[in-house]
């Protein structure tokens, strides 16, 4: 104990300690500076797109200055104990110093600090919640499933709209997104627009969310969920009101059964062979273990994000989609000939109401 204390006290080790201090301060600033420079863009939380999204991010600024007065003022106390000279103190009065310390340091300086957070945090998640609205706003729901996402419109006029790997909102006005899980824990968030929720098997969560205006925002899974978790992305359309509308109703069961039905025969049989015990086609097919393919040739991307679409996009996901999205749970189709993958890779590219 006495060797340990003579050690602490060495002029030389003094002497480090601050070259260490002198060193890693440059350091500091570079990879705090390159770090915040790296929030901006699609998923930045630093960028909001609506109300609720400027609540985190006040929360967030607030934290973030909170902890940096916190960070400097234990590191100002580091450097002064190594610089302070000792001072004689009796015993009764080094405790009473520590405790003091433990009262101010452990719990006033704790249960003010989380009070104060709680002041600005509870509002702003009141905000997100689904209260009742005098106008019902708009209901989407999305499942999470490994590694895709199930989105259906269930108040759309006219009866259900079901999509996948994509959103289209309304802009200016609140939306409830009704949120679960097929199979294990995901979470959805739209960082620009606020959240984030988890989505729980047999649990529906809700949040209300509400864009300023028409874009383009982007989606991402927040809860790591198996292999597939980073390719579990998708992106958002906010439209106005009426745009919005078209949208939904160019999408109703009959329009879509009668877009697919016009499809080359080979294609409607390969599918029917191969691909209808997993994918929904409105009017050919109705299972829910894939992604619902009605209309499939609209979507921005492929395979939640990792496929931007354009012309042959679809054959090329057919054939790779496995290297794209390794693990994926489609199976790898390669036991059908190239030319049957093309024909339903046409067809299914056809499916854009
Ligand atoms: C055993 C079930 C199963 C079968 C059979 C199957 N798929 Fe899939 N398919 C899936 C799953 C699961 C996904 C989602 C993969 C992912 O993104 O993680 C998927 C994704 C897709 C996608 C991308 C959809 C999107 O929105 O990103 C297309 C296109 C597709 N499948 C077409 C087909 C075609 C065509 C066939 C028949 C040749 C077929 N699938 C057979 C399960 C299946």
């Amino acid at each position: 104990m006495r060797e340990r204390a003579s050690y602490m006290a060495s002029p030389n080790i003094q002497r480090v300690s601050h070259q260490w201090v002198n060193q890693i301060a440059p350091l500091f600033v570079l990879v705090a500076t390159t770090v915040l420079v790296g929030c901006a863009g699609d998923k930045s939380i630093l960028d909001p797109a609506g109300q609720a999204a400027r609540d985190v991010r006040l929360i967030w600024w607030i934290m973030l200055s909170f902890a940096s007065v916190v960070f400097t003022a234990v590191i100002a106390l580091w450097l002064y104990a190594f610089k302070r000279k000792p001072v004689e103190r009796t015993p009764a009065e080094e405790r009473r110093i520590a405790r003091r310390w433990i009262l101010g340091g452990g719990i006033i300086l704790p249960v003010s600090s989380i009070a104060a957070l709680l002041a600005f945090g509870v509002p702003a998640g009141q905000r997100m919640m689904p209260v009742p609205l005098d106008n019902a706003p708009e209901v989407i729901e999305v499942i999470g499933h490994q590694w895709w996402w199930e989105v259906r419109y269930p108040n759309a006029e006219g009866g259900e709209v079901v999509t996948a790997n994509q959103i289209v909102m309304p802009a200016g006005e609140p939306v409830d997104f009704h949120v679960s899980s097929a199979d294990v824990v995901h979470a959805f968030w739209i960082p620009r627009l606020g959240g984030k929720i988890d989505m729980l098997p047999g649990r529906v969560n809700r949040i209300r969310l509400e864009a300023d205006e028409p874009g383009t925002l982007v989606a991402q899974s927040a809860e790591f969920s198996g292999v597939g978790y980073a390719h579990m992305s998708f992106p958002v359309e906010v439209l106005p009101r009426d745009e919005f509308d078209t949208w939904l109703s160019a999408r109703q069961p009959e329009q879509l059964a009668d877009l697919a039905s016009q499809g080359n025969s080979n294609a409607l049989a390969a599918f029917q062979e191969s691909c209808a015990s997993c994918h929904r086609v409105a009017g050919l097919s109705d299972s829910g273990e894939g992604p619902d393919l009605s209309d499939v040739g609209g979507r921005a991307a492929l395979g939640a994000g990792v496929l931007p679409m354009q012309t042959g996009a679809i054959t090329y996901w057919l054939t790779h989609h496995q290297t794209l999205k390794p693990g994926n749970r489609m199976p790898a189709h390669d036991d059908m000939d190239d030319a049957t993958l093309e024909t339903l890779g046409n067809w299914l590219e056809g499916l854009n109401p």
